[in-house]
């Protein structure tokens, strides 16, 4: 390497959210400012590295970004480890390798969730410099408490309940809202707590309907003029159908009171990352950093308590943090009341 500077990568893969902005800026700016290094920008997601899309990010380009939601660098949900349809092999992998060292990186940052990591654990095995950096609103990557973009999503999505209870007030109906989350309960879950909401169903919960109904209907008994029902997209339900509107239809059809669904769709993932997740994501960033100078590769930083640790890879690919049937979050709405479908 003789004199060189290192040169670091960054890039961002799957879906979006906010706070990736303050990451790359984290990562950019301790690189540059604490270690001396050259940093990087690497062109939606993985697809950059196949097609040799970079671009330098000097402070200047590192300046101004903190608060700005989605990512100055683009992403996209490409695997390159998994063949194109029709396909049986692929050789993105081999492609990829050979681009990293034309481009002459040292080390690659990877900014994404459960299917980042698990792409950055496979180029490590393939001999790549890989730091992993856990994004997503949806919370369910594993090896770390909380990945950032989740606090965000957690507040607009308790906007959303908190404008719902005056609507659903005024006109003394139940109001079902959908939130993200395929896999995992964990904003339906706190915006479900933050915002009051009646009944919370989370994917990781089976539901018996006629549970839900007598919750409603013994709401409505008691002279509460409305109800709030948060919903997680990823519960079960036929498919095709939105959890919104299959759950609210059976409200309907099953109580007699007046429903109206929600879904709150991409507005979770835009805008302003919160202090919380700026935060969060600056402290993340500069521990990639610090771990690209210490050359502690195939590492996934992580928030442990209070602390900012680093877990690897290989303990993190393919799997998911889920809510637990027993989380102290429904154990307490459960005493109060909040009915989680069971
Ligand atoms: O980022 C995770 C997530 O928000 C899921 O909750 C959601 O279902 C999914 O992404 C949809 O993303 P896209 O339409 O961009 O693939």
């Amino acid at each position: 390497m003789g004199n060189r500077k290192t040169r670091i990568g960054i890039l961002s893969a799957g879906g979006d959210c906010p706070g990736i902005n303050a990451a790359i800026r984290g990562v950019g700016k301790t690189a540059i400012v604490e270690y001396g290094m050259e940093v990087y920008g690497i062109a939606n997601g993985f697809s950059g590295l196949v097609d040799k899309e970079m671009f330098a990010l000097n402070e200047e380009e590192l300046s101004g970004i903190l608060t700005v939601g989605g990512t100055i660098l683009g992403t996209s949900r490409m695997k390159p480890f998994k063949p194109e349809e029709g396909d049986t092999v692929t050789d993105k992998p081999q492609i990829i390798k050979k681009n990293y060292e034309d481009l002459g990186l040292d080390a690659l940052v990877c900014i994404g969730g459960n299917g980042t990591q698990k792409t950055a654990n496979l180029l490590a095995n393939e001999g790549l410099n890989v730091v992993g950096i856990p994004k997503t609103i949806d919370n369910d990557v594993y090896g770390t408490d909380v990945t950032f973009g989740f606090d965000s999503a957690v507040w607009i999505a308790t906007d959303a309940i908190d404008r719902l209870h005056t609507t659903a007030n005024s006109h003394k109906r139940v109001m079902v809202i959908e939130v993200m989350g395929h896999h995992a309960g964990w904003i339906a879950l706190y915006s479900g707590i933050a915002g009051g909401g009646d009944v919370i169903l989370i994917p990781e919960m089976e539901y018996d309907l006629e549970v839900i109904a007598n919750c409603l209907v013994e709401r409505n008994r008691k002279g509460k003029p409305y109800s709030i029902v948060v919903v997680a997209e990823g519960i079960e339900k036929p498919k095709k159908k939105s959890a919104a509107a299959y759950i609210g239809k059976k409200i309907t059809k099953m109580t007699g009171l007046e429903t109206r669904e929600t879904i709150l769709g991409y507005i979770q993932r835009g805008g302003s990352p919160s202090p919380s997740d700026r935060i969060l994501a600056t402290r993340y960033g500069a521990y990639a950093a610090e771990l690209i100078h210490k050359r502690q590769f195939g590492t996934m930083v992580s928030l442990q308590g209070n602390n900012i640790a680093a877990v690897p890879l290989a303990e993190v690919g393919g799997k998911l943090s889920l809510v637990e049937h027993d989380h102290h979050l429904i154990t307490k709405g459960k005493r109060m009341g909040v009915c989680f479908g069971k």
